[in-house]
C-alpha cells in the first residue's frame, strides 16, 4: 500500500522558510518574516512582508522569527507557519497531516525541543512531529545515500548560519554551526559602500549587488546602487566597482574556511581519506556566491562540489525521506518542553 497520508517536510531557515507538500510533490518557498502593524495584529506574512522590510512606518514592525538558526519568537514564528500551511490546505478537506522538521545539530536541547513545540502547538493539526537533522537531510537532498556513505563533508551556507558538518553511516560525526552567511554578506557590503563612498544603503540594496556578482553577465561591470549620501542626507545614485564588493566578503568567507579547517583537523583520519576523494559538498543559498567554491577550494585544497538549487536540498532532503520508507529511520521524535 502506497503512504498517501499528508506529510510535510520544512526547513525553517532563518531568511527562507521551504516547505514539501506531498499532496503535490512541490517544494515552497517564502522569505521566513513577518509584518505586525499596531503592536498585534498580522499586517503581512513571507514574500508580502518582506517588501515592507526596511520600508514601514514606525507602527508597522517587520522581523524574522528565526535568528541564529534558531526560533527568536515563537508566536511570530507559530502565525507564520500556521499562514503558510492554511494557505497550502484550505482548498482540500484537510484533516491533519505528518511534519518532518529540519534541525541545526550544533544547538541545545531546549533549542531543539522549541521546534517540537512550535509545530505541535500551532493549531495546524500536527499528528506526528518528527525531527531530521538538517545535515543528514542536505545528504540525502544531494542525492547521497547517507545511511552507507562513509566520511561526507557538507557545508551549508544560509543566511543567518553556516552548518559543517561530518556524515557516515547515517549518522553526523561532527558538526559546528556559526554565525556566517548571506547576513553578514550583505552587512560588510553595506559598510564598505558607507566607508568608501560615504554612502547609506539598505540591506536588501546590499543583498542585489551580492547575487549580480554571480551572473556571468553581469560580472565585469560596476555595480550601480542608490542610497543616501551621508554628507549632504540626500538621495542619490553610485557606481560602485565589483572589486570593493568583492574584498569586502573576504573577511567572513575566510573565517568559514578556518572553521572548516577547524572541523577537518578533528575528524577521524579514516573518514578525513573519504573525504579527500569525495570533495566538499556546499549548499544553501549562499553556496551561489560569487568565488566562494574558488576560496573554498584554495584555503583547503579540497575539491568543491556545487549543486544546481542548493536553496532547497535540504526540503528536497525531507522529500526522500516521506516519500522512502527506507529513509524513515532518519527521522526520529523528541519529546517538547512541556515533557508532551
Ligand atoms: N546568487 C547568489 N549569490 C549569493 N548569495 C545568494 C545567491 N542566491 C541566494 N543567495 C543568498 O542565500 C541566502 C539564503 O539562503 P537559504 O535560504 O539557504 O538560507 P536560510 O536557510 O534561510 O538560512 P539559515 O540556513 O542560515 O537559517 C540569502 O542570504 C541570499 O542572499
Ligand atoms: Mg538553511
Amino acid at each position: 500500500m502506497p503512504n498517501t497520508s499528508t506529510a510535510f517536510g520544512i526547513d525553517l531557515g532563518t531568511g527562507n522558510i521551504k516547505i514539501y507538500n506531498n499532496t503535490d510533490g512541490t517544494v515552497f518557498r517564502e522569505k521566513n518574516m513577518i509584518a505586525v502593524i499596531n503592536k498585534n495584529t498580522l499586517f503581512a506574512y513571507g514574500d508580502e512582508a518582506f517588501d515592507m522590510y526596511e520600508k514601514a512606518p514606525a507602527n508597522i514592525r517587520t522581523s524574522f522569527p528565526l535568528a541564529n538558526g534558531v526560533i527568536a519568537d515563537i508566536k511570530d514564528m507559530q502565525t507564520v507557519l500556521k499562514c503558510f500551511i492554511t494557505d497550502m490546505t484550505e482548498k482540500s478537506k484537510f484533516n491533519g497531516a505528518d511534519f518532518y522538521i529540519s534541525v541545526p545539530k550544533d544547538i541545545t536541547e531546549v533549542e531543539k525541543r522549541a521546534f517540537y513545540d512550535l509545530v505541535k502547538d500551532a493549531n495546524i493539526k500536527a499528528r506526528n512531529v518528527l525531527m531530521v537533522d538538517k545535515a543528514i537531510a542536505d545528504g540525502l537532498g544531494l542525492d547521497i545515500d547517507v545511511k552507507t556513505s562513509q566520511g561526507v563533508m557538507i557545508v551549508n551556507v544560509g543566511f543567518d548560519t553556516t552548518e559543517i558538518s561530518i556524515l557516515s553511516l547515517g549518522g553526523i560525526v561532527l558538526s559546528k554551526l556559526i554565525k556566517v552567511g548571506g547576513r553578514k554578506f550583505d552587512e560588510a557590503i553595506r559598510n564598505a559602500v558607507r566607508r568608501e563612498y560615504n554612502l547609506m544603503i539598505g540591506s536588501k540594496t546590499a543583498e542585489k549587488v551580492k547575487i549580480a556578482l554571480s551572473n556571468p553577465e553581469a560580472a565585469e561591470e560596476d555595480s550601480i546602487v542608490y542610497g543616501r549620501d551621508i554628507v549632504t542626507g540626500l538621495p542619490v545614485e553610485r557606481k560602485i566597482p565589483t572589486d570593493l564588493i568583492e574584498s569586502a566578503l573576504n573577511e567572513h568567507i575566510n573565517s568559514i574556511i578556518d572553521n572548516i579547517k577547524v572541523i577537518l583537523e578533528r575528524t577521524p583520519p579514516e573518514l578525513a581519506a573519504d573525504i579527500y576523494r569525495h570533495g566538499i559538498f556546499v549548499t544553501g543559498g549562499s553556496a551561489k556566491l560569487k568565488n566562494l567554491d574558488v576560496m573554498i577550494n584554495k584555503g583547503t585544497n579540497l575539491k568543491v562540489n556545487l549543486t544546481e538549487d542548493p536553496i532547497s536540498t535540504v526540503a528536497n532532503g525531507l522529500a526522500r525521506v516521506i516519500k522512502d520508507d527506507n529513509f524513515k529511520t532518519v527521522a526520529y521524535s523528541i519529546q517538547g518542553l512541556s515533557g508532551k
